[in-house]
C-alpha cells in the first residue's frame, strides 16, 4: 500500500484528532508504515526523524526490543481481566514500583492523560466531602494550563482555542498568574518572577480557601502553552501555599514525567511532594495506552470505609490492562539498567550545545528543561507554523510547532550524528519559512 491510497483511505473513514479535516485538502496527511528508533518510515519508504517523540510518549525509541518483548510475554500469560475485584502480577509490580518513586501510597489506573486529570478532580472533590468540607469543591490553575480535554480536564486547561467552544458545559476554574518567564519584566530573574506570581497565588488562595479543593500544576513547563518554562522554586511556594491553607496540590506530571524535564519526575527539583501525581505518556514507552493517579496515604485513607458512598466508585473498562503493565514495566527497568536520568544529561548538554547555531536566525528564549528544547521565532508570518511544519516534513523531520514557538522533546536515543541532522534541518526549514 503506497502514500497516497492510505491517505486517501483515512480521509474516507477516519475522523483525525485536533484537526480541521478541510486542512488536508492542501496539507497531506503523512501515512506511516513502520518506525525504529528516533525514525519513522512512510509507506513510500521515506523516513522521518520523530523530534516530538509521537506526542511526547515516544521516550526509548520505536520498536524498542526490550519493551516489545515484554508485551509479548505478556500476551502468551494474561491479555486482560477487570481490576474491580480482581488483581495481577504486573498491575501490583508497577503500583509498588510507582509508590517507591513517587513517594505516594496507592496507584489508581486509566488510559489516556485526560482521564488522570478527571480522577485526580474527582477524588479531591469527593476527599473533602468524607471529610466534612463540602464547600471546598473549586479548582484553580495555572493562565495557559492543559491539562487535557475532557470535560472535567478542559474546565481547569486555560488554552482558548480547545475551551472556548465549550465554554457552557464546563466547570468554572480561576487561573493563577503563570511564572513562564517570557512573561516576566527586563532584568527580572526568572527567580524574582516565580516568586512575584506565587505571592499572587498566595492571595488568592488565603481569600478563597474555604472553598478550594486543590491547584492542579504542571511542575516546570507548561508545555502546550507553548513550553512555557518556569524556576523551581514557584512549585516550592506553592507546595507551603497549600499546606498552610488546606489545598491539594495535584502534579499533572503527564507530559513532564518519566525523565523527560531532567529528573524522573519534575517535583523533584523543587524537592516537594504532591498530594496527587498524574502519570502518562513515557509510562509504556509509548507503546499502550496507560495512565495513573498516585496520591496521599491520608486521601486514600479518607475513603476507606464501611460506607460505599465513600468509596472512590470510579472506572475504565481497561483500568490496569496487564499488557500495558508490562510495558511500564519494561519501561521502569530501562531506566534502571541503562541510567536514563544521568545519561540524559549528557544528552541534553550535547544538544543545547548544537542548538547555539540557532542563534544565528531571528529568535528569541532559546530554552530547556532536560530533554525539552524550545525557541520562539520572531515573525509576522500567520502562515510560519503550517510552512514551516511542512517543510521539515519535506525534509524529512517531523516537529510540530505550537504558533511561533519550535520546540523538540526526542526520544531519549537519540545519537549525535540525528541530533546534527535535527538541528540543520530545522535550521534550514526556518530559514525556508521566514
Ligand atoms: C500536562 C498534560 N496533561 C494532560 C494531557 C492530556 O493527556 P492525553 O492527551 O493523553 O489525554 C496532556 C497532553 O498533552 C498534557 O500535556
Amino acid at each position: 500500500m503506497k502514500n497516497k491510497d492510505l491517505l486517501n483511505r483515512s480521509l474516507q473513514a477516519v475522523w483525525h484528532p485536533c484537526t480541521q479535516m478541510k486542512q488536508h485538502e492542501h496539507l497531506p496527511l503523512v501515512p506511516m508504515q513502520s518506525g525504529d528508533g528516533v525514525w519513522l518510515k512512510d509507506a513510500d519508504g521515506k523516513r522521518y526523524l520523530d523530534a516530538v517523540s509521537s506526542w511526547w510518549v515516544n521516550i526509548f525509541g520505536h520498536n524498542n526490543p526490550c519493551i516489545k518483548d515484554a508485551i509479548k510475554q505478556q500476551l502468551d500469560t494474561l491479555e486482560h481481566v477487570m481490576l474491580a475485584g480482581f488483581t495481577h502480577e504486573p498491575v501490583v509490580e508497577l503500583s509498588e514500583i510507582l509508590a517507591e518513586l513517587t513517594g505516594l501510597g496507592h496507584a489508581f489506573y486509566a488510559s489516556d492523560g485526560a482521564s488522570a486529570t478527571e480522577i485526580a478532580l474527582k477524588m479531591s472533590f469527593h476527599y473533602w466531602r468524607n471529610t466534612d468540607k463540602p464547600e471546598k469543591k473549586q479548582f484553580i490553575s495555572l493562565q495557559n494550563s492543559y491539562h487535557g480535554e475532557t470535560l472535567g480536564a478542559l474546565g481547569v486547561t486555560d488554552v482558548a482555542i480547545f475551551k472556548d467552544t465549550y465554554a457552557a458545559l464546563l466547570t468554572q476554574s480561576a487561573q493563577m498568574p503563570s511564572p513562564d518567564f517570557r512573561f516576566s519584566e527586563n532584568g527580572e530573574s526568572a527567580e524574582d518572577f516565580a516568586l512575584r506570581c506565587a505571592q499572587s497565588l498566595e492571595d488568592y488562595v488565603a481569600e478563597h480557601h474555604h472553598e478550594l479543593a486543590a491547584f492542579i500544576i504542571e511542575p516546570l513547563v507548561q508545555c502546550a502553552a507553548g513550553m512555557g518554562m518556569y524556576s523551581p522554586v514557584y512549585l516550592k511556594r506553592a507546595r507551603e501555599i497549600c499546606n498552610q491553607y488546606d489545598v491539594h496540590l495535584i502534579a499533572d506530571e503527564i507530559a513532564v514525567g518519566f525523565g523527560r524535564a531532567g529528573t524522573m519526575f519534575a517535583c523533584e527539583q523543587a524537592g516537594i511532594r504532591p498530594d496527587f501525581i498524574c502519570l502518562s505518556k513515557g509510562i509504556t514507552g509509548g507503546y499502550l495506552p496507560l495512565s495513573t493517579v498516585l496520591m496521599t496515604d491520608d486521601v486514600y485513607a479518607a475513603f476507606y470505609d464501611d460506607s460505599t458512598t465513600k468509596a472512590f466508585l470510579h472506572s475504565h473498562s481497561y483500568t490496569g490492562n496487564p499488557l500495558a503493565c508490562s510495558a511500564a514495566l519494561a519501561t521502569l527497568a530501562i531506566f534502571e539498567v541503562d541510567d536514563v536520568v544521568n545519561k540524559n544529561k549528557q544528552t541534553a548538554a550535547t544538544i543545547n550545545d548544537k542548538m547555539k547555531v540557532l542563534t544565528d536566525l531571528p529568535i528569541k528564549h532559546l530554552r530547556s528543561q532536560g530533554m525539552m528544547f524550545a525557541f520562539d521565532v520572531k515573525t509576522e508570518s500567520a502562515a510560519f507554523a503550517n510552512t514551516f511544519y511542512q517543510q521539515s516534513l519535506e525534509h524529512g523531520l517531523l516537529v510540530r510547532p505550537i504558533g511561533n514557538t519550535i520546540y523538540f522533546m526526542p526520544p531519549y536515543v537519540i545519537n549525535e550524528a540525528e541530533i546534527d541532522f535535527l538541528v540543520q534541518t530545522t535550521k534550514l526549514s526556518i530559514e525556508a519559512s521566514l
